[in-house]
């Protein structure tokens, strides 16, 4: 089976579809928000550090099982064990991943639906076609079913096109889109009366709260979901890369972007929303927080961009264009984790599986939208919160401990012969064996109390 395995046809292939899955609603809404709700350049800080000690490091134990393996999850984690107990115990880990990336699918495609529907009104307000316009940004069950259906047909497509058809191709056609929408943005945005306002709370610490547990969580939950990590996503990303690569190095790369993108959208949104407080638009909750669940992005900043009169119209068919992107090619690379154990364990075809389980996950996330107030937060911190530090944990259980040290060393090797000089080699391997794991335990059992 393996000669009918797919791969990324270059590096930069490989770089635009793991950042394009590591970029996403998560970058450009979550970290902003979290930020200016945890002391500002304080999280910025403790994220920073979060991104680099522990981030990095879980990601190169995905990318360097993954290419090891040339599997999906359930395979490559069973086929690093050496007694069937620790082989079942891994399939089970590939298993949990599958079924915690779907339901992150699941409400993700939610909030995807929504950019849609604001990109659509967007356009729609350029063809003054303004009942539409209305109907398309007032929440709604029948809106939000209908738009978040649009988004699966677009990443059911994609997946069923393949890895290097699909998945490649259109991460490389998006991926500078949003580097270059986000950066018109910004520079708009920031000569804007009240952005300097923005700035500042993005950039000020706040350093009495770098040693807060919730920060520390939040920073660690954030850190997770950003690079796509625990559920196998990067994992089968990794078993599509060239044994010639040299994975520390390119798998650095990925972090940097995404961390960069979050950063970088931190200037965007801040500073938009201080923007939209000149202009009178309340930016704080009731409780005296600062507006940052859904509301944020569907109610706070389409306002300020009504405000702006025609230039708003445009910067919001940017922002909205730039959210839908940013989105769909994260969604893709969840809907793959599954689609690629149907494909290569169960023998089922690309465009079966991709349909199939596209039309299941869908089914969830309808019934999410009929069940908003009761299931979407639940089902958001049952999977960040709980299911991908924990499965992480796991991730690094098996690259340090289960796995045969030499082989993992022999993996480092491909496509990077001098490896063995290299700072990666000396701390990597013992590292992800004590350190992580250790990371992840102590804020998860902080998190339970
Ligand atoms: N990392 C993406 C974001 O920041 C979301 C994402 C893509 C994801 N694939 C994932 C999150 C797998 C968790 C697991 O928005």
């Amino acid at each position: 089976m393996s000669t009918a395995r797919g791969e990324f046809s270059s590096r930069f292939g490989f770089l635009m579809a793991a950042t394009g899955s590591a970029v996403g609603l998560g970058n450009i809404w979550g970290f902003p928000t979290n930020a200016a709700s945890n002391g500002g350049a304080a999280f910025l800080f403790t994220y920073l550090i979060l991104a680099f000690v522990l981030a990095y490091p879980a990601l190169m134990a995905e990318l360097i099982i993954g290419r090891h393996a040339k599997a999906n999850a359930v395979t490559a984690l069973s086929g690093l064990a050496s007694t069937p107990g620790t082989a079942r115990i891994g399939a089970g880990v590939g298993f949990a991943g599958m079924v915690t990336v779907t339901l992150i699918l699941s409400f993700y495609a939610i909030v995807s639906g929504w950019m849609l529907a604001f990109m659509t009104a967007s356009i729609a307000d350029i063809a003054r076609l303004e009942t539409a316009s209305n109907w398309l940004t007032q929440s709604g069950t029948v809106r939000d079913a209908l738009f978040t259906l649009i988004f699966y047909v677009l990443t059911i497509y994609i997946v069923v096109a393949g890895v290097r058809n699909g998945i490649e191709k259109w991460s490389s056609r998006l991926m500078p889109s949003l580097y270059l929408i986000l950066i018109a943005l910004i520079i708009y945005v920031l000569t804007l009366d009240g952005a300097m306002d923005g700035l500042r709370m993005y950039l000020v610490p706040d350093f009495s709260r770098v040693a807060d547990p919730e920060l520390i969580l939040s920073a660690m939950g954030q850190a997770f979901f950003s690079l796509s990590l625990g559920v196998g996503t990067m994992l089968i990303y990794g078993s599509y890369v060239s044994k010639k690569e040299n994975l520390p190095a390119i798998g650095g790369m990925v972090t940097l972007m995404d961390i960069s993108v979050a950063v970088l959208a931190g200037l965007l949104i801040l500073p938009a929303m201080t923007v939209a407080q000149l202009n009178g638009i309340e930016i704080y909750d009731a409780q005296g927080g600062l507006i940052a669940g859904p509301a944020l992005i569907i109610s706070v900043l389409p306002a300020l961009f009504d405000q702006m009169g025609d230039a708003g119209i445009l910067v919001a068919v940017a922002f909205f264009t730039l959210m839908s992107i940013a989105s769909l090619t994260s969604s893709i690379s969840m809907l793959e984790v599954p689609v690629s154990y149907f494909v290569e364990d169960r023998g089922v075809s690309r465009r079966k599986a991709g349909v199939l389980l596209g039309a299941a996950t869908a089914t969830v996330s309808l019934i999410i939208v009929w069940n908003f107030g009761l299931l979407f937060d639940w089902v958001v911190r049952l999977t960040t919160e709980f299911s991908q530090p924990l499965l992480g944990f796991f991730f690094a259980v098996f690259a340090g401990w289960v796995w045969n040290r030499n082989a993992l060393l022999a993996e480092i090797k491909q496509g990077h012969a001098e490896a063995e000089s290299g700072l990666f080699w000396r701390i990597w391997p013992w590292y992800i064996k004590f350190v992580c794991p250790l990371i992840i335990l102590a804020v998860y059992i902080q998190m339970i109390f």
